[in-house]
């Protein structure tokens, strides 16, 4: 790998915001100015490359962000830079401010945008942040952790519901794609059952356990859906509730609340890390690859590699989830 000189670094984020991406910019900005460089922060993700939206960061501009959950530098979902004409402006943007290299903080369709400007020559490391936990690479993303407590604690809430009024609730996640955020609010929080897009559930299945969950003596049955899950979950919702089986049942898509809030220690930890080690890679003349939490280690992933390969969920949570569910 060749070695460059850099003297600027941008830093952005994009894609879904995610609790903890704040402390991440905190941690590139300080390393970048401890190290001597000039650092950019990017606004609005790729849309803000695009047409420019820069502004230099100093120590004091990153103050007060440590706790707070979102993003400074804001996030978007850009079509434009999907397109060969939105990436070139975005390299014009880049070299037109003297910016040598760019930490993109975001999730797995973040990373393929970085990818492709690295393919026009821009050093580039990625940092994973996205409440899903689907990227490959890494055991962890920035942002997981506070989504799994945020979730914990709506379904402790919605269980004293369901305990009071005997009911079945179906609870959604969000994950897109994935189950771990399901599987593992299942996990904790000791739902009944788990529904995930990796597993095919029948929906005669789902209404045995309710019904046998019922006849056991249950004073509710909780079912933690992930949002990738078909049927979808209100539509599985109205067929279980218009079944006979003991329990009425009633439907909670927690939605977005799952990407707000003040990130965890944990996640303040990982993004600080994460930050810092990416502004490492760059000063050591890495480019092209992830910081990737591997066990208690950050490694260089190559984003070619991330972005190739499909992260599955481990079979013992599954496993587990069903074991710990009796
Ligand atoms: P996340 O990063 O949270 O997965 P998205 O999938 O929406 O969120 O990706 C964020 C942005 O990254 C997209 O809006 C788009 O601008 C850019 N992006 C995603 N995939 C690609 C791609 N294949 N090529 C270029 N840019 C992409
Ligand atoms: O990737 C994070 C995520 O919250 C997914 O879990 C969800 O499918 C998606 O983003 C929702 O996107 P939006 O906020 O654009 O509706």
């Amino acid at each position: 790998m060749s070695v460059f000189k850099i003297k600027t670094i941008g830093v952005m984020t994009s894609g879904g915001d995610a609790p903890g991406m704040n402390p991440c910019i905190r941690a590139v900005v300080r390393t970048g100015l401890a190290n001597g460089l000039r650092v950019i922060g990017i606004e609005d993700g790729y849309d803000g490359l695009m047409r420019g939206a820069f502004r230099e960061l100093g120590a004091r501009d990153v103050g007060g962000i440590l706790q707070r959950g979102g993003t400074v530098l804001r996030t978007a979902r850009s079509d434009e830079f999907r397109k060969p004409r939105g990436q070139r402006e975005a390299i014009r943007q880049i070299n037109n401010a003297n910016i040598d290299a760019l930490v993109v903080i975001g999730g797995d369709g973040s990373l393929r945008g970085a990818q492709k400007l690295i393919e026009h020559g821009l050093p580039v490391v990625g940092v994973p942040g996205s409440i899903d936990n689907d990227i490959y690479g890494t055991d962890m993303c920035i942002g997981v952790d506070t989504a799994l407590n945020t979730i914990v604690d709506a379904i402790d809430k919605i269980r004293d519901t369901a305990s009071s009024h005997s009911r079945a609730f179906l609870v959604e996640t969000m994950g897109r794609e994935s189950g771990y955020l399901a599987v593992q609010a299942g996990i904790v929080t000791g739902a009944e059952m788990v529904l995930i897009p990796e597993v095919l559930t029948p929906v005669e299945e789902v209404a045995a356990m309710v019904e046998d969950a019922y006849r056991r003596g249950k004073t509710h049955c909780i079912i933690v859906a992930a949002e990738g899950f078909r049927p979808t979950t209100l539509s599985l919702g109205e067929q279980i509730d218009a079944l006979d089986l003991g329990f009425t049942t009633r439907v909670t898509i927690l939605g977005h609340i799952q990407r707000g809030g003040k990130p965890s220690a944990f996640d303040r930890m990982l993004a600080s890390r994460f930050g810092t080690q990416a502004v490492e890679f760059l000063l050591a003349g890495k480019t092209g690859v992830m910081t990737g939490l591997n066990g208690r280690e950050i490694a260089a992933v190559p984003i070619e590699e991330v972005i190739a390969n499909k992260r599955t969920l481990p079979l013992e949570y599954i496993q587990m989830a069903r074991t710990l569910a009796r």
